[in-house]
């Protein structure tokens, strides 16, 4: 597929990632210590029924000058004790509201670098989870891990602990880009990583991440660094666009003076990694998944089931409401999103006085709840059905229709320029549309208009 010049040039405008609907810039309410009470207890009501829960360690050792997480240098290591002991505060304060009846079916920790803290603690926070929580004999637990921090012992530490799937954060095998963004590369070498994890007893699913966009990539070295992936064989595969927020994120600034791919670079160096995975048996999912044709993902976007959240694509028997726990993770609720304040010191702080740590956060209208569904489905499934979504939604397909933007000009404008086709029925993105995805999400959303220009651009 070639991408027109034209066509990026007229998409290629700030828009949100829809990582959550409403976007996280838009939280606000303060709630207090007896609301989130209650909006926790009152999520044992809502919808979906199962509990995820999200464990975030801030600490990196290092860090990367393309990095737009929430994190913060382990530097001395001094923090790492009280932080985790007021996350273990944090876990029961919030599980002792939850039905216990509940199945548990994700635990995910994420970061910074979960794994740049001994794995101890590792163990201290599971053996809590499955203290607190009904846990799913089936449930994920999965891990993002920085491949720099991974020896023998402490990949058999995450065996034992139960882990199932890890994703391995490589961003590039190229080690100049590495250099270029002050990251160290991987102790080991990346297989020897994947067959100690893969000699477990149980089945553990391996995950490996990349980024494209940065200083020093072109065509031919990520076409490189995606054929040396593909013959470490993982499960899944994600080529996340860079996104360079340097009003936010200032260390990106650095990346800007080293300089970056063009926009039209990018697209390219996207389509001919996709026509390597695809020629090579890994299937297209979502904005940036590549995965086998067994997987489940896959099978649930074959028949339009396919769910996301903060974490990541989930199946919608898997995704649970999202239990966030550490400094600034976020819970999401049917009805509600909270965020956790950003400062480890004030979040240990405040746990340690007996409050929950919360900082901001979203009680859900009627109507978001519906923009939010319409908003997952384009951009997991690739296509809407009204009459589909107002089974999901339980509600008259012209409520949806009526809430949510449908510009029949604009509709039509996306159709004439080939990146979908649509009906009364639904909409179908084309190939060439999902690299537009986030465009044509936006166009949707009836907050969009306003709040143009606090996004990273989508291409
Ligand atoms: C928390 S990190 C993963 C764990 C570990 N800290 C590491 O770097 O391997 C999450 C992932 O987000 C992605 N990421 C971070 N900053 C990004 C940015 N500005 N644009 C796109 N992806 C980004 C990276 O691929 C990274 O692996
Ligand atoms: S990419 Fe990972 S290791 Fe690098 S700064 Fe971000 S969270 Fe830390």
């Amino acid at each position: 597929m070639k991408v027109d010049k034209n066509l990026l040039e007229k998409y290629n405008v700030p828009v949100p990632r829809y990582t959550s609907y409403p976007p996280a810039n838009h939280f606000t309410d303060e709630f207090t210590q007896d609301e989130f009470k209650n909006i926790i207890i009152d999520s044992n009501s809502g919808k979906p029924e199962h509990i995820a829960v999200y464990i975030h360690i801030p600490f990196c050792e290092k860090i990367c000058f393309y990095c737009g997480c929430n994190t913060c240098s382990l530097g001395s290591g001094s923090q790492i004790k009280p932080y985790i002991e007021a996350l273990l505060k944090e876990i029961k304060m919030v599980s002792q509201h939850l039905d216990k009846s509940r199945k548990l079916t994700q635990i995910h920790f994420g970061g910074g670098t979960p794994n740049s803290i001994p794995s101890s603690y590792i163990n201290q926070i599971i053996e809590l989870i499955f203290e607190e929580f009904n846990v799913s004999p089936d449930a994920e637990i999965a891990m993002e891990c920085h491949p720099a921090h991974l020896d023998k012992n402490y990949i058999n530490d995450l065996i034992n602990a139960g882990f199932n799937r890890i994703s391995l954060g490589i961003q590039d095998l190229n080690l100049s880009v590495l250099k270029n963004v002050n990251r160290d590369p991987s102790a080991m070498p990346v297989q020897e990583i994947i067959d100690l994890f893969k000699s477990a007893k149980h089945k553990i699913n391996i995950n490996l991440d990349f980024i494209y966009g940065l200083p020093g990539q072109n065509v031919e070295s990520f076409s490189k660094t995606m054929n040396e992936a593909i013959a470490l064989k993982p499960e899944r595969l994600v080529t996340f666009s860079y996104a360079h927020v340097p009003w936010v994120k200032k260390n990106q600034l650095i990346l800007e003076k080293k300089g970056l791919p063009s926009p039209e670079q990018k697209v390219d160096m996207f389509l001919t990694a996709t026509s390597i995975l695809n020629a090579n048996g890994y299937k297209s999912l979502g904005l940036d998944h590549f995965v086998l044709e067994e997987d489940e993902l896959y099978k649930a976007m074959t028949n339009n089931s396919l769910h996301r959240n903060f974490q990541g694509y989930a199946t919608r028997e898997k995704t649970g409401q999202v239990y966030a726990f550490g400094d600034s993770s976020i819970t999401q609720l049917d009805n509600a999103y909270i965020q956790n304040v950003k400062e480890i010191d004030a979040y240990i702080d405040t746990v340690n006085a007996g409050n929950v740590p919360i900082d901001k956060g979203y009680k859900m209208k009627s109507d978001e709840i519906i923009i939010r569904e319409v908003i997952t489905q384009i951009m997991c499934n690739m296509k809407i059905n009204w009459d589909e979504l107002a089974i999901i939604l339980n509600t008259d397909k012209s409520v949806i229709k009526n809430t949510v933007v449908i510009d029949n000009d604009i509709l039509k404008e996306f159709e004439a320029d080939k990146l979908l086709s649509f009906t009364e029925n639904e909409i179908i993105v084309s190939d060439l549309g999902s690299l537009f995805i986030r465009n044509i999400a936006a166009s949707l959303d009836p907050a969009y208009k306003n709040q143009i220009n606090k996004y990273s651009k989508s291409v």
